[in-house]
């Protein structure tokens, strides 16, 4: 794309100064525009918005300094470059036009190399401010949207507004916290949501993925490595401490972390400082620190896999994000929430989702947690072209009964509702199946027998079905 050709507004009472000046510029590929006077340049500047304004400082009505101090405390004209024009046997105030906001002068009689010098020079520089000033506007922008990307948890449920509770408690300190739960479960939405609420917010945060990394790139990424530190080193590189510097840093996967790490992340901890990988001196950095996990942690430091000593550094407020199987009445806004991000992400509607839908959901075991109920909501809306949800999203065909361990083969796994249709039955069958004996079944399953019976019927339990 070819830029527009810059605007200069010439400003000078005399019409052959104007002449000249129009014709160097023109011949130099500039749009010129001229007023002979100050009230009308400070009209004309902030009408035409040209890129460079060059003003005579002797003009009759205001001069070149008064015309100049409206410019730049008018906020249309402010950021307008201003070249004082002024002849030689002028007593030409210098430090005053400086001090006025303008950026140069220029001789007259001038020379035109150096008048077209100065004006290319002072033309090129605003273009890179304000092409600046656009990319950090754009910057802020993206910033904002994906804090409002980042910001909704969506449920009701009493323990997802504890958990809330305890962003906003802690997001206002600088504390450690760590985040435990199981995959999926929503862990990194916290984290960017304790950054967002914090008073570090406006300053990066920094996430390292502890498990994604081969060991031995673990310390350098995590505190950077100086030039020639192993091979393959070539250059200085700062770590993911100093890039976080004022902000947050994000471990996640930290129960992953090598044991060497364990112990320098614990320094870092304590004393706040730390050494490049090959380095000698130390570096002190002011860092939140955010882990999260979906071991137990404590398991690992019982196993000798985990520092106990770590582990009560990083325990300082930790937030326990529950399973969705545990907080069901979660799914249903859930399953809007997602299905609306996702059909927006495949341009498309969402018409609604069968109640069916829902009921198989609140009774799927969720191993993947809110990941997983993504994935099933994403797959149902690409198989249904009119944007209702009434196919079960191949849970039924994926049965996957959470069986504890976070990686259960979902394949040998049935769903909840198969499991709980089959348990019932064996409770009837050893009670065989009599009136009197529903009461016993209902006993050991530790229902009351009209739940046992709403349960019966719901899930089309019968004598013989
Ligand atoms: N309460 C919630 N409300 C809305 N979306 C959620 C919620 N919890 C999780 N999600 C969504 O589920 C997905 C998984 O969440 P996230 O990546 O935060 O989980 P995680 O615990 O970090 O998982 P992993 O252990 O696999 O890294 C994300 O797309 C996230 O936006
Ligand atoms: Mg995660």
């Amino acid at each position: 794309m070819k830029p527009d050709p810059p605007t200069v507004l010439i400003v000078d009472d005399q019409p052959l100064n104007i002449d000249l000046l129009e014709q160097e510029l023109g011949a130099a590929g500039y749009r010129t525009l001229a007023e002979r006077g100050g009230e009308a340049a400070l009209a004309r500047a902030a009408a035409a918005a040209p890129d460079l304004i060059l003003l005579d400082v002797m003009m009759p009505g205001i001069d070149g300094y008064e015309t100049c101090r409206r410019l730049k405390a008018h906020e249309a004209t402010k950021s307008i470059p201003v070249i004082f024009l002024t002849a030689l046997k002028e007593t030409f105030e210098k430090v005053r036009a400086f001090e006025l906001g303008a950026v140069d002068y220029v001789t007259k009689p001038f020379e035109s190399e150096e008048l077209l010098a100065r004006v290319g020079t002072h033309v090129a520089l605003r273009r890179e401010i304000e092409a600046h000033r656009r990319s950090k506007a754009t910057i802020r922008v993206l910033v904002e949207q994906m804090r409002d990307d980042g910001d909704p948890l969506i449920g009701e449920s009493a323990a997802l507004a504890r958990v809330r509770e305890q962003i906003a408690q802690v997001a206002a300190t600088d504390s450690t916290v760590l985040i435990e739960g199981e995959t999926g479960t929503g862990k990194e939405l916290v984290a960017r949501a304790i950054h967002a609420q914090s008073a570090r917010r406006e300053r990066a945060l920094v996430k390292l993925n502890c498990a994604a990394l081969p060991h031995e790139l673990v310390e350098s990424e995590l505190f950077g490595h100086e030039k020639g530190a192993f091979t393959g080193a070539h250059q200085q590189r700062r770590g993911r401490f100093e890039l976080a510097d004022g902000g947050s840093l994000l471990l996640d996967e930290v129960g992953e972390l090598p044991l060497a790490a364990q112990a320098k992340l614990l320094r870092v901890l304590q004393e706040r400082e730390f050494e490049r990988v090959g380095g000698t001196h130390a570096l002190r950095v002011d860092v939140r620190v955010i882990a999260a996990t979906n071991r137990d942690l404590q398991a690992e430091v019982a196993a000798g896999r985990f520092r106990a000593d770590l582990y009560f550094r990083l325990h300082v407020f930790p937030i326990r994000l529950p399973p969705l199987r545990e907080r069901r009445d979660d799914i249903p806004r859930l399953l809007q929430h997602v299905a609306a991000r996702i059909a927006r992400r495949l341009g498309r509607q969402v018409e609604g989702i069968a109640p069916a839908f829902v009921e198989r959901a609140r009774a799927h075991a969720w191993p993947g947690n809110v990941r997983e109920l993504e994935n099933v909501v994403e797959r149902a809306l690409i198989m249904s072209p009119g944007g209702l949800l009434d196919g079960d999203g191949g849970l039924a065909a994926a049965p996957a009964f959470h069986t504890g361990s976070t990686d259960a083969d979902p394949a040998q796994a049935a769903s909840l509702l198969e499991v709980e249709r089959a348990h019932i039955r064996r409770a009837l069958e050893a009670t065989r199946w009599t009136i009197e004996g529903e009461a016993g079944a209902a006993r050991r399953l530790g229902l009351n027998p009209s739940t046992l019976r709403g349960r019966m019927r719901k899930l089309g339990i019968r004598k013989g079905a």
